[in-house]
């Protein structure tokens, strides 16, 4: 398997025009065609995706449906920008969006082109309508590579490195980490521990009045698939509506069914955003994006204030509005919740042959698993995850790490069962590989991965 002279000679030729900002660098892959859960790439190799274009395949690559779709709209109309006028799908996906979003207030509906874009409008609609300056994000975060979203962000110096100064007015809190607790601590004392922090920055320098937004991933996806304390949402939320602030999520990530609920935020009981960016996914990978957001605050703005000439674009909608019924169709939401279950299962007895398994977070198919040098010190193991994933690769699975040390998890959710053994299989023979030392790390010039 992978003989990969077809695609050493694009990347060479590749290498002299692209540039090194635009791709975090994890294996030689260059992929030709895919379908469902397999990739196969320009020398003919098939893998198994376990990263679903980084969830934006939630529905899985090229299905019939969603081609279907592309192809009519595209020979009907490619676009006319909804700057000026108006097309049905866009009519279509506007409405369907404001009904399936999380909550019963009337919502409105705003397209972008990617889910940096929609954090953008976030800022922006909460400053409008707050009347506020002040944005609380998380450290650990992405919210995308906008300066408005990268400014919101905490993942990497990369992201302010050499571009500063960043968007003023935004302020980092930690998100909570449930796994590397201190000693003795419950998971209440965990919530309890970072609401204190969350509460810090409005105790000594942060006017909560002049405060326009919290910006939270429900769960956090290139932080490392981590997830809140329920409780430490609800102090979060409520600390929101007591002091007028709006409490916004981005489910850029962990929407569409990632979790196992149609919303990462339902994820939380009785939860309802004030505003959410949604992309990814959304249309299966097309560049289309949507924040949506209560009626009120999302008339706060007038255009031209968030338009872009080919946002909603027709092609893309038309492939958004096939992906949301093949969710529905095939039930791929409880398929996700059901499927994850049955990886957990999977990475739990992977767990008791490999200590190198440290933490296994999954809800629905979206999990981190983290490598570490020893489950008690919990002591991050970048380079036996690398080489994890690197024997993956060669032998037919494609899967990335997080934050060096997190394998992630997120395959299409259409991967059957028999897939997900397979995979499990070479994750297990790849553990196995790593510990008798004949894992080797791939050969680049660098650093590979986050
Ligand atoms: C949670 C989250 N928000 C926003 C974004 C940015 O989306 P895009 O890359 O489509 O601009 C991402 C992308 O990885 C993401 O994971």
């Amino acid at each position: 398997m992978n003989d990969l002279s077809k695609a050493s000679a694009l990347i060479d030729r590749e290498n002299q025009y692209f540039a090194d900002c635009g791709r975090i660098d994890y294996f030689d892959l260059v992929i030709d065609h895919a379908h469902d859960a397999t990739l196969v790439d320009v020398d003919g190799n098939e893998y198994l995706d376990l990263l679903a274009s980084a969830s934006a395949i939630n529905v899985g690559h090229t299905q019939e449906k969603v081609v279907n779709a592309i192809t009519e709209q595209a020979k009907k109309l490619i676009h006319y920008t909804p700057a000026y006028f108006h097309h049905t799908p866009g009519i279509e996906l506007a409405e369907r969006l404001a009904k399936i979003a999380p909550g019963d207030s009337p919502k409105r509906v705003s397209f972008g082109l990617s889910g940096s874009d929609a954090n953008d409008a976030i800022i922006k609609f909460s400053r409008a309508y707050t009347g506020r300056q002040y944005i609380v994000s998380f450290m650990g975060s992405y919210h995308g590579s906008t300066y408005g979203s990268m400014s919101l962000s905490g993942t990497s110096l990369n992201m302010t490195r050499k571009m500063g100064p960043m968007l003023p007015g935004v302020v980092h809190v930690p998100y909570p980490d449930l796994y590397r607790r201190l000693p003795g601590e419950t998971e209440h004392d965990v919530a309890i521990r970072y609401f204190n922090s969350f509460k810090a920055p409005f105790e000594s320098f942060l006017p909560a009045d002049e405060t326009a937004c919290v910006l939270i991933e429900p769960i956090q996806g290139d932080g490392g698939i981590v997830k809140a304390p329920e409780e430490f949402m609800q102090l979060v939320y409520k600390f929101c509506h007591d002091n007028g602030i709006l409490f916004a999520v981005d489910e850029v990530n962990q929407g569409l069914g990632r979790t196992g609920k149609m919303w990462g935020i339902e994820q939380y009981d009785n939860i309802e955003p004030d505003l959410m960016s949604v992309g990814k996914s959304i249309a299966s990978g097309m560049p289309l994006s949507a924040v949506v957001g209560k009626k009120e605050i999302m008339e706060s703005l007038d255009a031209p204030a968030h338009v872009f000439t080919t946002a909603a674009n027709p092609v893309c909608v038309a492939a958004s509005l096939a992906t949301l019924d093949l969710l529905d169709e095939n039930d791929l939401v409880t398929k996700s919740a059901t499927d994850g279950k049955f990886a957990k299962a999977q990475f739990e007895a992977l767990q008791k042959k490999h200590p190198m398994i440290g933490d296994i977070r999954m809800w629905g198919l979206n999990g981190g698993i983290e490598i570490v040098k020893d489950p008690e010190t919990k002591e991050a193991d970048s380079e036996a995850a690398t080489k994890l994933i690197y024997y993956a690769f060669q032998h037919g699975v494609v899967m990335i790490t997080l934050c060096g040390n997190i394998l992630r998890f997120q395959p299409p959710l259409v991967i059957t069962r028999d897939e997900l053994t397979k995979a499990f299989k070479v994750l297990d023979d790849g553990m196995t590989a790593v510990e008798n030392g004949t894992a080797k790390l791939p050969q680049t010039d660098g650093e590979i991965g986050w």
